[in-house]
């Protein structure tokens, strides 16, 4: 069978076999792969299912149908479709609360939820893919980040706006505490760029991708950005 390129990914280079989707296995994989049975066993529709390995060693995927967003052109994500966001978050945080996966903390986080790893259909969030990095959190991990790849949060928003939907994500998961919930914005955007400088200093070559695509840089504005309007982000 053929393999198609998917277009979104920097991480790894993940192809389409007919129904399935193929790539590198994640640094944690028997934990995504118990995770996503845990989802399966549950009838979550809100993720792949995990198929197995391959004959290349690689980690295999149900194909979820729908658009993911790409690129620096794809459209923002509407308040409706945000709030549904959020409520799908909800969904997998309510499954794995007091779960094993979640090992003591809160719930399974996703850890990495933006458009780029969403599937929408007719306009709607219908799965989260890309559970590379999922594992135990806490519930404002993910919301914080949804508020910070989905309002978005950075330069070239207006605060206006980022300020009504960052409401948008906290009513529609019902989250209340929304200085609690901009300062773990803060957290991320700061281990992030940070992240990526050390990944890269080290030569992690995907992170070196991102260093070189300007990224490190692209998220530290946010971060300022985001310190700059904190006061009235998180009132
Ligand atoms: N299960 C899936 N169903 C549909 N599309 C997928 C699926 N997994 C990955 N893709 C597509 O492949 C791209 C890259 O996959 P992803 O798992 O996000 O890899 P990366 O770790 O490189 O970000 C996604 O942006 C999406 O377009
Ligand atoms: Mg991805």
């Amino acid at each position: 069978m053929s393999e198609e390129p998917l277009p979104g990914g920097f991480v790894g280079a993940a192809v389409r076999v007919g129904a399935t989707v193929r790539k590198a296995p994640p640094a944690d994989a028997v934990f995504v792969r118990r995770l996503l049975g845990f989802f399966a066993e549950r009838g979550w529709s809100g993720a792949p299912r995990s198929l197995g390995v391959d004959e290349f060693g690689r980690e295999v995927l149900s194909f979820v149908d729908g658009e993911v967003p790409w690129g620096a052109g794809a459209p923002p994500v509407g308040d409706e479709a945000l709030a549904a966001v959020a409520r799908l978050v909800r969904e997998f945080h309510e499954l794995t609360a007091g779960s094993v996966l979640a090992g003591g903390q809160e719930v399974v986080c996703h850890h990495d939820l933006s458009p780029g790893n969403t599937v929408f259909r007719g306009g709607l969030p219908v799965a989260f893919i890309d559970w590379d990095i999922a594992g135990p959190g806490l519930r404002v991990q993910d919301v914080a980040h949804v508020c910070w790849q989905f309002v978005p949060l950075g330069p070239g928003v207006a605060v206006v706006d980022a300020v009504r939907r960052v409401r948008v994500v906290a009513e529609a998961y019902g989250w209340g505490d929304l200085s609690l919930l901009v300062e773990t914005v803060l957290w991320w955007q700061d281990r992030c760029w940070r992240g990526i400088e050390a990944g890269a200093a080290e030569g992690v070559p995907a992170m070196v991708r991102l260093r070189d695509a300007g990224v490190v840089g692209a998220v530290r504005s946010a971060y300022e950005w985001t310190v700059c309007h904190s006061a009235r982000l998180g009132r």
